[in-house]
């Protein structure tokens, strides 16, 4: 999706779709009122009939408009107009989004940036427009062959201001745009399926990254390579795979080469069967997500990169398949990780967490700052939290703080759980340092704490994203969460840095 900024008489706008704001007791927002009086009172008449009061989220559609450029007028019920809160402001828009790509028009115009919200700016209005209508307009349809309803996709997005030149709002837009593609690599990525997307296949993006930009670079290692370095969690879990694993490294570099960088490590099984631990046959196609946190990585790194945000990050992706075979790894057997610690495999299908501690082990060569990793770890995280939610787990208190604060404002959510070592003795072994898995009590945690084993050298914080970085239907597919969350951190601390 494209995104442009418009100026000037709201009547003179050539574009599919105005939409304009009505508030609460049928007042017509500023943009509104414009439209009504070059359009002799067309909108003021349905109000008047009742047609919309205003209220959050209500919806009406001018099919035709004499006197005004634009082929039709949505009017969105704004709610109260001394202002709402930023949560109905994100309602507010899904809404305006749906509606418009569900009219299957090309492009729009959101007048929505008017609407005073409690304790956001203009620049947060806009990011949430455009988010809004990015997650409305996406399609995955480069394996269909035919394409049954041939209806138009939705490619542009024109945020309507009065203050024309403000940079905050131009300065959200360029962000804006790069977050976007960012999120369209991710989901692309994560709903690209097994049988394209091996662990070769994320080496060649980034390598296909690091060719776009100067100020990326890219180092793939091999099996070779992984084993001189001792990483036998990680190998464990490929050894049942015809598929070679590769870890993968992708550098940002966009400020002062000793600027200390942000590690993010993500979490790219491509396919995770379970090994011999074998899952259940329903909906096992959705394993092919289980890369998902590698994808954020790309994402954001590639967002960063198109954006120039002056920031070092590097993004360390382990990538291999979970399969069963005869050289696949067995529950009982015993391995060693690159930290020398010693790992029981009780189950095979615990495998986020072996790849995720040598990959771990390995981030602190670069010094890092922080390391934060994105991991579609635990099922026990649907049951703790939902899909509403990413489950954040941090030893270091103001990163999480951080993270949580930047996932309030991006609106792509994360909640804390604890990682207090009470927990720890849940996979402690008999035979081993440690064993892979926990049991079923605060199953997310448990598996915190096993990386919580390899990061003490760093403030290090772990996003676990299984319920929300796809959802199962409605539509199914990739959300790109949490790109937004991950790229508003950063934001966050070039801005913290400034001042
Ligand atoms: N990739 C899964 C976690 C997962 C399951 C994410 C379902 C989203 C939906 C992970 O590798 C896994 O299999 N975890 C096990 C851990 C268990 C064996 C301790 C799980 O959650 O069942
Ligand atoms: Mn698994
Ligand atoms: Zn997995």
């Amino acid at each position: 999706m494209e995104i442009s900024l418009k100026h000037g008489p709201a009547s003179k706008l050539k574009t599919p779709c105005i939409i304009a704001a009505v508030y609460d007791g049928k007042i017509l927002g500023a943009c509104a009122a414009s439209l009504d009086q070059s359009s002799q009172q067309a909108l003021s008449r349905l109000t008047t009939r009742g047609d919309i009061s205003g209220k959050l989220a209500e919806i009406v559609t001018l099919p035709e408009c004499p006197g005004l450029a634009a082929d039709r007028v949505l009017l969105i019920g704004a709610g109260k107009q001394s202002g709402i809160t930023g949560q109905e402001y994100v309602k507010l828009v899904r809404k305006a989004a749906s509606s418009t790509v569900a009219a299957s028009l090309k492009s729009a115009t959101s007048a929505l940036t008017e609407v005073v919200v409690k304790d956001r700016d203009n620049a947060w209005k806009v990011q949430q427009q455009i988010l809004a209508f990015d997650a409305a307009a996406y399609r995955f349809d480069q394996f269909k062959t035919v394409t049954k309803s041939k209806s138009a996709q939705f490619l542009r997005l024109n945020i309507f201001t009065q203050n024309s030149g403000a940079r905050d709002i131009s300065e959200e837009v360029r962000i804006g745009q790069s977050l976007v593609n960012g999120l369209k690599l991710t989901k692309d990525l994560a709903n690209t399926p097994a049988n394209y997307c091996t662990p070769s296949h994320l080496a060649e993006h980034a390598k296909d990254l690091a060719a776009q930009y100067k100020t990326l670079t890219v180092n793939v290692l091999t099996e070779a390579a992984m084993e001189k370095l001792g990483m036998g969690a990680l190998l464990s879990v490929s050894k049942g795979s015809e598929q070679p694993a590769k870890l993968i490294t992708l550098k940002y570099t966009g400020a002062a080469k000793a600027a200390k960088p942000v590690v993010l490590v993500g979490k790219g099984v491509t396919f995770d069967s379970g090994g011999i631990s074998l899952k259940a046959g329903p909906a096992m196609d959705e394993m092919k997500y289980d890369m998902c946190g590698a994808a954020t990585v790309f994402g954001v790194i590639s967002a960063i990169a198109e954006a120039k945000l002056p920031i070092n990050v590097v993004g360390v992706v382990p990538a291999t398949e979970n399969l069963p075979d005869g050289m696949a790894s067995k529950p009982g057997d015993i391995v060693t990780s690159m930290s020398g610690q010693t790992i029981e495999v009780l189950n095979t299908d615990a495998e986020g967490r072996l790849i995720l501690c040598d990959a771990l082990t390995y981030s602190a060569r670069f010094k890092p700052d922080v390391v934060v990793d994105i991991a579609t770890l635990t099922g026990a995280c649907i049951m703790a939290l939902g899909h509403a939610t990413t489950a954040l787990m941090s030893n270091n208190d103001a990163l999480a703080d951080d993270l949580f604060a930047a996932g309030e404002t991006s609106d792509d959510r994360a909640w804390r759980l604890p990682l207090w070592d009470i927990y720890q003795q849940q996979i402690d072994s008999p035979f081993p340092d440690m064993a892979n898995v926990g049991g079923r009590p605060a199953g997310s945690i448990t598996a915190a704490c096993f990386l919580a084993r390899y990061t003490q050298k760093y403030h290090w914080a772990h996003l676990d994203i299984a319920g929300t970085a796809w959802r199962s239907s409605g539509p199914k597919g990739a959300t790109g969460r949490p790109v937004s969350l991950l790229v508003q951190y950063l934001r966050s601390r070039i801005a913290a840095k400034k001042a």
